[in-house]
């Protein structure tokens, strides 16, 4: 008979996707990714979005200040920034973006994606050539938000769409670009990432392992599952299990924790995003041990990650243990609050202090 795990201590894990905002919303929220992770790749769809290494450096500093007033001890927690690739991104600015040591990817929102994307890319393959020449030469990754925005393609199929019209010549063109697909959500994108020539990465969600799109419509309308990529069916659900437990190193941990006070997703047009960097790895440890693949979750939390990016694994461990652990109802999020996923609800998994 199979033993029952009940403590599992990994390497520090890392966060691959996170969106800590800024000002108020920041200083709430960044100790609870600190706690959790040793690093994070950190969006930069701020408004103005993060364009060129000089706001990437401001905004790193306001990161490092909120972590002291939260008080994170200084190196516990490590920022990694990205910038967000417009029409306008140079080539200039990609070396400088390198040089600067602190930026660690680019990240490409096709225009009108997802929240704040106005500023995103319209011409990739025109415009965008010289920079992505640069990142393919310093070795620096595009991170990709894989849907399509065309209005005519249905929803549920926008990677699906994006594999074939973008993914697809992209790597063609660029073929030692590393790329991640991030919060792959589909087996097409788990089949895509599988099977891909040259250095191609993917990051998955908590929420897309454990949930598929019945959780928004359970009982009524749920706003706080709604995120983009949008939840899908059960079959894709589970070729997401299959990927982050199977061991392939191209499938590594992102959260894509990305809060909203709460009145802005409880109204007419709710925002996208869920909160999870409060309790990130209870919730991945919950998918993970619900397939009996536990020892699966050190490779994809706290090793393909640093492997990909070329990245030293973290010092020091953390340890889960098998205890109940409550998901608050809600938390403070400036003057405002935000709820996280499956508030009080509870989870099997609790990471210890
Ligand atoms: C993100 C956000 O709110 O910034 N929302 C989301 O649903 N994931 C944007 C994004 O990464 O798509
Ligand atoms: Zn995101």
């Amino acid at each position: 008979m199979p033993s029952v795990i009940d403590s599992l201590t990994l390497i520090r894990p890392d966060d691959w996707h996170l969106h800590l905002r800024d000002g108020a919303v920041l200083q709430a929220v960044v100790g609870d990714t600190a706690r959790q992770f040793g690093r994070a790749i950190i969006m930069p769809n701020l408004k103005p979005p993060v364009v060129n290494a000089e706001l990437a450096g401001a905004y790193r500093g306001r990161i490092m200040a909120a972590l002291a007033v939260a008080g994170v001890e200084p190196g516990a927690f490590t920022p990694l920034m990205t910038l967000y690739l417009t029409d306008n991104t140079s080539a200039a600015e990609i070396t400088r973006a390198v040089e600067s040591g602190f930026v660690h990817g680019v990240k490409l929102y096709p225009a009108g994606a997802t929240t704040n994307s106005d500023a995103g890319v319209t011409d990739l393959f025109g415009r965008c050539g010289p920079a992505l020449e640069a990142m393919q030469k310093h070795g620096l990754p595009l991170l990709v938000h894989g849907e399509v925005t065309d209005p005519a393609i249905d929803l549920f199929d926008r990677e699906a769409v994006f594999i074939d019209k973008v993914m697809i010549p992209l790597r063609r063109a660029f073929p030692a670009l590393k790329v991640v697909f991030e919060h792959l959500t589909t087996k097409n994108g788990v089949d895509y990432v599988t099977d891909a020539e040259g250095p191609v990465g993917a990051t998955i969600t908590a929420h897309h392992l454990l949930y598929n799109r019945n959780a928004i419509f359970q009982g009524g309308i749920r706003p706080h599952w709604y995120c983009l990529p949008v939840l899908k069916r059960e079959t894709h659900r589970l070729a997401l299990v299959e990927a982050a437990t199977s061991g392939n190193t191209r499938f590594f941990l992102g959260t894509d924790s990305a809060p909203h006070p709460r009145g802005l997703k409880e109204q007419a047009c709710g925002c996208a995003g869920c909160y999870t960097a409060l309790h990130a790895m209870e919730l991945y440890a919950t998918a993970f041990d619900s397939v009996g693949r536990l020892d699966a979750l050190e490779g994809f939390a706290s090793r393909h990650g640093p492997a990909f990016y070329g990245l030293p694994l973290n010092q020091g461990t953390i340890t889960l243990e098998r205890s109940a652990y409550d998901i608050p109802q809600e938390l403070p999020l400036g003057d405002s609050t935000v709820v996280p996923l499956a508030a009080g609800e509870s989870l099997p998994w609790r990471l210890k202090a």
